[in-house]
């Protein structure tokens, strides 16, 4: 008789328990198999495979060039390397602002092509109906609001979003259409803690803060910034558990030198 172990996965309803609960819920982005893996068997809630591939995985300044393609290599590698989380995927830039029918042939290819649980989608009311079609397809959707970096060029600054009170109000409107619209949770990206307070409990979704201060539902953070692997990133909401950047460093230089000085191999690492 072979015994079989059932791993308890994360999904949209675990979340939802988990805020009624108060229990806070843990996110991070990966964009690869390993990290994936390592993240998943760690205890991660959430994995988000962020559009911030585009910065620290390709180099480039924005989330803009980033391809759908691109993002359905990164989501598949992530999916293959859990077991127990919850992926998202973020549909990049140009992926589902056109119209809604577009937005839903993308959510269905990341769905199909990854094996990916939800998709992420920036903005509010404008992408409202794209929202509700992918929805309607049965595809978990999470919103995004506050500072959407695909918006960069719009708004022109990655500094805090809905400070002054015509901002603010849209975003709490934009939260409750997209609650509305059957989305299973919210990212709420660097705005003032106290709005992101009222957000959250005005809201019967999770939210997941970055930069949006403690009263969150959630948390989430690029693992670049977390790991410490990009050191020239330093918002105020960053905390970083790990200096990678030196660490890597120091095990790089230390095999150089190995190699150069006729030390590595030795013999018991030869056949
Ligand atoms: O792309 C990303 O990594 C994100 C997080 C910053 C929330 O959207």
């Amino acid at each position: 008789m072979s015994v079989h172990t059932e791993v308890k996965k994360v999904t949209t309803h675990t979340l939802q328990r988990m805020k009624i609960n108060g229990e806070k819920i843990a996110m991070i982005t990966a964009y690869d198999y390993s990290f994936a893996k390592i993240f998943d068997s760690a205890g991660i809630d959430v994995i988000l495979v962020g559009d911030s591939a585009s910065n620290v995985m390709a180099g480039h300044e924005t989330t803009l060039p980033i391809t759908l393609d691109q993002m359905i290599y990164h989501a598949s590698s992530v999916i293959r390397g859990t077991n127990h989380c919850f992926v998202v995927v973020d549909l990049p830039f140009g992926s589902y602002q056109s119209n809604s029918k577009e937005a839903l042939a993308s959510a269905i290819r990341i769905m199909k092509e990854t094996g990916a649980h939800a998709v992420k989608v920036e903005g509010g009311e404008e992408i409202l109906e794209s929202v509700k079609r992918i929805l309607a397809a049965g595809v978990p959707v999470m919103g995004h609001l506050g500072l959407t970096p695909q918006s960069i060029y719009k708004f022109g600054t990655y500094t805090v979003r809905a400070r002054e009170e015509a901002e603010a109000e849209k975003l709490k409107k934009d939260a409750r259409l997209l609650q509305e619209a059957g989305c299973f949770g919210l990212v709420l990206e660097k705005i003032p803690a106290l709005l992101a307070k009222e957000v959250s409990e005005s809201l019967l979704i999770p939210t997941i803060g970055i930069g949006a201060g403690q009263y969150c539902d959630g948390q989430v953070l690029v693992m670049h910034d977390l790991l410490g692997i990009n050191t020239a990133f330093k918002p105020r909401f960053l905390r970083r558990y790990l200096d990678l950047h030196q660490q890597i460093t120091g095990a790089i230089q230390h095999y150089i030198q190995d190699v150069k000085a006729r030390d590595f191999p030795n013999d018991s690492e030869q056949y």
